[in-house]
């Protein structure tokens, strides 16, 4: 299949006719890829089953995990849902558009082939501006997960969605203005408490400030390892690795430093591996200058959590164009949007974490 490459670039008469052909592809059940403030999507109608099982063949997804419905009003949220409760209409007005997504009971109209057959679905209204103009000009609800390879980093920019899915979509959208770096929250309201089932840009005390009480899906950071399954069905999935083995090494920072030069002289390593295997390292800034390596890749400062968010996905696909095979990671504190970085590395890293 050939895909049509183009790029929003401000020129009015240009962009209007990148949205038109979208827009019309989508109403035909074809697949775009667009960018929001979160990550890039892959787009199909997702009212349209035909269309999102092109979704599923494209990323070689999983058909039990569920897409996200992107929506431009909140009225279309009472289309897709059913007994709303006044919380969604709270987090709705405090959150929306931005990069938050509510779990709630599905309507009919929502096919079984969505939702992976759960009776919930997940929606969400973006706030980047082609996403929102996307939706509004094709008029259909827009499935869409993140616009990767299935177990790829998510994409932050459109070179990673060409390299993943050029030749099996039928257009992608490139505007790099993404934003936050990690997927949207996804905030559960089918049960009792709001609970956090994906830590992003909105926290846990986001949502507690207007929810009240909420909590964290305790499937989160504990992983399958741990016999904890997370309720988003997604997120059991080694996720987001890039092909380099990731060691997060945790402590006391001098001697975290200290372990991972010992591992930058080869220490441990034995046969080819230890002669021709490209190890690099991902630090703090403030750390950068004490490896003796010049493979260091450089996150975020310590205390730039919004910043490490961004950088994330592009570091671990950088790693793969790098041709790095093996990576020590610093680990980062995981306060309010360093939660979603540190989960998104646990993961990456297959949860090898060694404590110095
Ligand atoms: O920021 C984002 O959310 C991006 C952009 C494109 O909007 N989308 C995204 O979609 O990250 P995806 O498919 O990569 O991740 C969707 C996650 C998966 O972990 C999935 O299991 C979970 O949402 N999910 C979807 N529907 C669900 C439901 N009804 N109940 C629980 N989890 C659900
Ligand atoms: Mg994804």
């Amino acid at each position: 299949m050939d895909t049509k490459v183009s790029s929003i670039t401000g020129d009015e008469e240009k962009d209007n006719k990148i949205f038109a052909e979208a827009s019309e592809i989508l109403r035909k059940g074809g697949l775009v890829a667009f960018p929001t403030e979160t990550v890039y999507g892959l787009g199909a109608d997702a009212l349209n089953e035909g269309a999102s099982a092109k979704i599923y063949a494209a990323k070689g997804r999983p058909s039990d995990n569920p897409l996200i419905v992107h929506i431009a009003e909140l009225s279309d949220m009472e289309k897709l849902a059913v007994d709303i409760p006044e919380l969604a209409y709270k987090l709705a007005g405090e959150f929306w558009p931005g990069p938050m997504t509510m779990v709630l009971k599905k309507a009919e109209c929502v096919p079984d082939s969505i939702t992976g057959g759960l009776s919930t679905v997940a929606i969400r209204m973006p706030v980047h501006e082609t996403a929102r103009r996307l939706i509004r000009e094709s008029g259909v609800y827009i499935a869409a997960p993140s616009a990767n390879t299935s177990g790829k980093p998510s994409p932050t920019k459109a070179e990673h969605v060409i390299g993943d899915l050029s030749g099996k979509i039928d257009m992608i959208i490139c505007d790099d203005t993404v934003d936050v770096g990690v997927e949207s929250t996804i905030v559960d309201l089918s049960e009792d408490c709001a609970t956090i089932l994906r830590p992003g840009y909105i926290t846990l005390k986001d949502i507690e400030r207007v929810a009240g009480e909420a909590r964290l899906d305790p499937g989160i950071m504990e992983g399958v390892a741990a016999g904890v399954v997370p309720k988003a069905p997604g997120m059991k999935y080694k996720h987001y690795a890039p092909n380099a083995r990731i060691t997060i090494v945790e402590g006391d920072n001098d001697k975290v430093v200290e372990y991972i030069n010992k591992k930058l002289s080869r220490d441990g390593l034995s046969g080819d591996e230890a002669l021709s295997s490209r190890i690099a390292v991902l630090a703090t800034e403030e750390n950068s200058k004490r490896y003796n390596t010049d493979n260091v890749y450089v996150l975020s400062a310590k205390a730039d959590e919004v910043k490490a968010a961004k950088n994330l996905y592009r570091i671990l696909r950088d790693f793969d164009r790098d041709k790095v095979d093996i990576v020590y990671s610093e680990s980062f504190p995981q306060t309010g949007v360093g939660l979603s970085v540190m989960n998104r590395l646990i993961k990456a890293a297959g949860h090898t974490i060694v404590r110095v």
